[in-house]
């Protein structure tokens, strides 16, 4: 407990001096000419030099925790419930030894740099300033530097000096951290309620240390300022290197609190601004504003102490000065060059003996291009004991930090003890200054012990690296990592916001690519891969003429010539050879293992709006059973395109929004056999059956396909895959820190999401003059399109099981030879097997699960700002309920970001390379009578050339793999340094080995093979 404590300074000063307080009020004359040019001199030194280094006592880093709620706005700093670094410098005012009395200060700053913080303030012990005139003051210092007499007849001059005196002065403190100090300045900002409220700050210590203010003997003649040599420490010592220990040893915890009033006034009252006027506690309570850790002696070099400086204050802040700004009352405004000049016998941490060691430092840089940086780097170790200071890491006459370079560095310093986190900093370089930091290693040479620190991103500035064994919220008990994990999410959360859509996935609040913080951006080759792909398009157009070309092709042949030119895959080549693409047969088979597999859904009733009847289908039912006995069957499945409802076409476009019945036939082949091409059964939509003329039959299947590719791009594709996989990517960044698994676990499976959709954005949905724009047929309304898909979407559709029944197509007696069911269900189970064996590495039970608030604030982000609701509840749950379901979340979102964008992207360049199979755009109404189709009706509505030359240069581009593409089960990055996570990664690959053999071997056997989700051709993330 503090001692109960009783300034005695008036009663004193009765009896020193014989006057009587109560009538000593007045200070006496009011300055005359001369003092107050001193004055105005004082002020003008005060504004150009209060500020800069200050190399006495010891400077200490830690946080800030802010509270919940405060009575002043938070300026920027003071954000509730957010953390900030701090450093706060404690010195004594003049004397170098603790047993004497001493006014004990404290300089304060919001940030973790050399330069000025935002708003650094300046406390001193004691409640009222003892400055209280320039003669005074010059009187204080002096006094309080070479002897008592000036200092006594200062005191005795006036009550309050007295007072004041007694009041501050500290002697033979255990150390600087368990004492209260004051800033006295009076600050001042305006309400949301238009009041002006005036506020005070003040740092108190906390504990039971006491704070050895001045015993009553003392007080009578607290001019004395020297130790009594009654205290044990030695008379050479002082306290620095107790309190170096003290702080490392034990993280002091100190208050910043806040005290204010509200006034009406515009300008405050003198009596309430006058900083030896102390405001009444009960009128106005100090309140709490932050609890301050302390955690770390920063080393006293002068490339270490932070810069001070008292004149900067944040916006909306403003210094209230007295209405008289002569008086001397004002000088306290000023004081804080007193406070840089003032100092007395020399106090150092080289006073204090450290053990040494050697860290032997490994650091990897990336492979990417321009991973190297020319800018100086270095690193400080901080470890459960101490911190070293930033030592620079440099070869003499080589060239460090190279691209793909893995330099190595030895550095001597004080043994931190277990190492925690590291800091790297990053400083000059302005070209080549970003640097790609893969990981880093340090190897205590003493201890033996060696420490990874994964990175795995570009820096620009300083970062924070902590260890990379993975580490749930609940189970880090060190009060320094908490920090450095709340201030990375912080930082993240800066960076990464959300754009929260209502009708839509949310994603990345970035208008464009070019905004995208570094981290989330490409690396150079992939950028440069990207031009150089439309570059080799374009001119491979250019050469045949096709973008030039505005007219249609002549027949099918003709549409040949380009698919020759532009691709030569074997599936692409398998659908154009002997015509292929036009037998039902192959109607089929794309729809079952194609570019859009998700349509078809079991039918299992008759439709009213479709009404086809069993006459229609005389001869083409080969069970001899009747259509509804066929639908109970489960022989009959549907294709539905009324997503495209009520989405606005073009006016030189045609879109229909058909309707498709297909047929599983006793050999299994699914065939077409009925197709409406509108959603209700008025006369013009007709029922097309393979009755009809062949060309006829031909164009109705060519209507459905159009309709496939548009609700592929922008739904199957695009929303379903990549936007709800960016839901995913701003979720982990926002609410995971690297020190989290499932950080570790997820963020390469996120890797180049949000880049690649930001340019999704832009290039194909950027309106006029973009791709979808030119291609489709509702060009300029995608919107819409992908609200009315949205608008359907479910939780459990990313759950691939669920998601098969939910279409009825999960029974392969059924609906044989459905190879995108068969491979994406091979590939659910090895990821779920993984993410198992991931999740059991770290959470042991559902009450560890239930208490990740990282996890469970993640979820809810996913949930209430991601992918919300939109009419009806879309089933995301809001919370993580158990290991169970942990797996289950894990696996939806790895299988959906790896294979399920893998099945709908890549095969884009097979499938919409021969315009007649996959039309981008119809240029002509749908046929409302039967027999009137013509190769030139038929040549008319499909694109013109340079359309279907854009639309096949651009399923190319989107479906090309790059050079640095990681496939699933490839960790280059090892975010994991846990053994354990290296076996189960072994295991993953070998489990995708068998399976990627399994269907090597069945692909062998069918006509055309579904190589889609061949392990080796799935990236590991939505990245193109
Ligand atoms: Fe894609």
């Amino acid at each position: 407990m503090k001692k109960t404590w009783t300034n005695k300074a008036y009663e004193y000063f009765e009896k020193e001096t014989g006057r009587n307080v109560e009538e000593i009020q007045e200070r006496g004359e009011k300055p005359g000419l001369w003092k107050r040019a001193n004055l105005q001199l004082f002020k003008w030194k005060q504004q150009l030099f209060a500020s800069g280094d200050n190399r006495w006592g010891n400077e200490v880093q830690g946080y800030a925790d802010f509270e919940a709620d405060s009575p002043i706005p938070d300026f920027g700093i003071f954000t509730a419930n957010s953390t900030k670094e701090i450093r706060i410098r404690f010195f004594n005012l003049t004397k170098s030894q603790d047993g004497a009395a001493d006014f004990r200060c404290a300089f304060l700053k919001f940030g973790d740099a050399e330069e000025a913080g935002p708003w650094d303030m300046a406390f001193m012990t004691g409640s009222a300033s003892p400055f209280n005139d320039i003669e005074t003051l010059e009187e204080f210092l002096t006094g309080l530097q070479v002897g008592p007499s000036s200092l006594k007849a200062w005191a005795l001059r006036h009550p309050s000096n007295y007072y004041s005196l007694v009041d501050g002065l500290r002697k033979e403190p255990k150390e600087w951290t368990s004492l209260d100090y004051n800033n006295y300045k009076t600050y001042s900002c305006t309400t949301k309620e238009n009041v002006m409220r005036l506020f005070r700050f003040r740092l108190i210590g906390l504990g039971n240390v006491d704070e050895s203010k001045l015993s009553p003997d003392d007080q009578k003649h607290p001019w004395d300022l020297v130790r009594t040599g009654t205290e044990e420490k030695s008379t050479q010592g002082n306290f620095l290197s107790e309190s170096l220990l003290r702080v490392s040893e034990t993280h002091p915890t100190m208050m910043l609190q806040v005290q204010f009033r509200d006034i009406m006034s515009v300008s405050a009252p003198d009596n309430v601004v006058d900083p030896s006027v102390v405001w009444d506690e009960k009128e106005c309570p100090w309140r709490n504003l932050a609890s301050v850790i302390l955690t770390y002696n920063v080393p006293n070099l002068p490339e270490e102490r932070a810069k001070y400086s008292f004149h900067k204050l944040p916006e909306g802040v403003r210094l209230q000065t007295l209405s008289n700004t002569e008086s001397y009352a004002e000088l306290i405004l000023y004081r804080d060059r007193a406070l840089f000049s003032a100092r007395g016998g020399k106090m150092t941490q080289e006073s204090v003996s450290k053990k040494m060691t050697t860290y032997l430092i490994h650091v990897e840089t990336g492979f990417y291009l321009f991973s190297g940086t020319n800018a100086t780097v270095s690193i400080a170790i901080f470890g459960s004991k101490d911190r070293t200071k930033r030592h620079v890491l440099d070869k003499s006459f080589q060239n460090d930090f190279e691209r793909g370079s893995k330099d190595a560095y030895y550095i001597t310093a004080p043994t931190v003890g277990e190492v925690k986190f590291i800091k790297i900093y990053l400083v000059g370089g302005s070209i080549g200054r970003e640097w790609y930091l893969r990981s880093v290693m340090i190897f205590d040479l003493e201890s033996r012990i060696s420490y990874d620190f994964p990175c795995f991103q570009w820096i620009t500035s300083t970062i924070t690296l902590p260890r990379g064994n993975a580490v749930l919220p609940q189970k880090e008990t060190d009060p320094v990592l908490q920090r450095v994990r709340r201030m990375w999410l912080a930082h993240e959360q800066m960076v990464v916001r959300w754009k929260t859509q209502t009708c839509l996935p949310s994603n990345i609040d970035c208008s464009a690519y070019k905004d995208l913080p570094r981290d989330l951006k490409y690396a150079t080759e992939r950028e440069w891969e990207k031009k150089e792909i439309i570059g080799f398009y374009a001119i491979k157009l250019k050469i045949h003429r096709f973008l030039t070309a505005l007219e249609s092709f002549d027949d099918f042949e003709d549409f040949k010539a380009l698919t020759d030119v532009l691709c030569q895959s074997e599936v692409a080549k398998a659908i154009t050879a002997n015509e292929n693409w036009k037998r039902d047969e192959e109607f089929g088979r794309m729809t079952l293992d194609g570019i859009n597999p998700v349509i078809i859904k079991r039918c299992q009733a008759p439709l009213d709006n479709f009404p086809v009847t069993n006459d229609m289908l005389q001869g083409i039912l080969q069970r001899n059973l009747s259509l509804e006995q066929e639908m109970e069957a489960g022989h009959i499945y549907l294709l539905d395109y009324k997503v495209l409802k009520g989405v606005p076409r073009r006016n030189d476009r045609y879109l229909p929004t058909p309707l498709c019945m297909m047929y599983v036939r006793p050999d299994g082949a699914l065939v077409p056999i009925a197709i409406q091409l509108g959603q209700s059964s008025e006369e013009s939509n007709l029922i097309w059956t393979p009755h009809d003329d062949e060309l006829d039959w031909l164009f109705a299947k060519t209507w459905v396909k159009t309709a496939d590719i548009h609700v592929h791009a922008l739904n199957t594709h695009y929303y379903r895959a990549h936007r709800v996989s960016e839901v995913f990517a701003v979720a982990t960044f926002r609410n995971l820190p690297l020190a989290h698994p499932v950080f570790k676990l997820l963020v390469p499976h996120l890797k180049y999401t949000i880049a690649v959709n930001a340019t999704a954005l832009e290039v194909l949905l950027g309106g006029a003059g973009s791709v979808f724009y030119k291609m489709l047929a509702i060009g300029g309304h995608e919107v819409k399109m992908l609200e009315n898909g949205y608008n359907e979407f479910h939780w459990d559709l990313l759950n691939i099981p669920k998601e098969f029944a939910m279409r009825g197509v999960d029974e392969p007696a059924l609906l044989p030879n459905y190879h995108y069911r068969d491979d994406a269900l091979s590939m659910w189970n090895c990821i779920g097997e993984f993410a198992s064996k991931v999740v059991n590495l770290y959470y042991s039970s559902d009450t560890d699960v239930k208490k990740d608030h990282e996890l469970q604030s993640w979820m809810r982000e996913i949930k209430e700002k991601g992918l919300v609701s939109w009419n009806e509840d879309n089933g995301v749950p809001r919370s993580v309920e158990s290991v169970s379901h942990l797996k289950e979340i894990l696996t939806m979102i790895i299988f959906n970001v790896s294979c399920y964008h893998a099945a709908v992207n890549f095969g884009q360049g097979d499938y919409y390379i021969f315009g007649p199979n996959y039309p981008s755009a119809m240029r002509t109404p749908p046929p409302t009578k039967k027999g009137n189709t013509t190769m030139a009706s038929f040549m008319a509505a499909l694109p013109v050339k340079a359309d279907q030359a854009l639309a096949v240069a651009f399923a190319n581009y989107l479906c090309s793999y790059s050079e640095d593409e990681v496939y699933l089960g490839e960790y280059p990055d090892a975010y994991f340094a846990e053994e354990a996570m290296r076996r189960v990664k072994d295991e993953f690959q070998q489990s995708l080995k068998r399976i990627s053999e399994l269907m090597k071997t069945r692909n062998r056997k069918i006509d055309v093979p579904y190589y889609y989700l061949l392990p080796e051709r799935v990236p590991n993330s939505v990245a193109v």
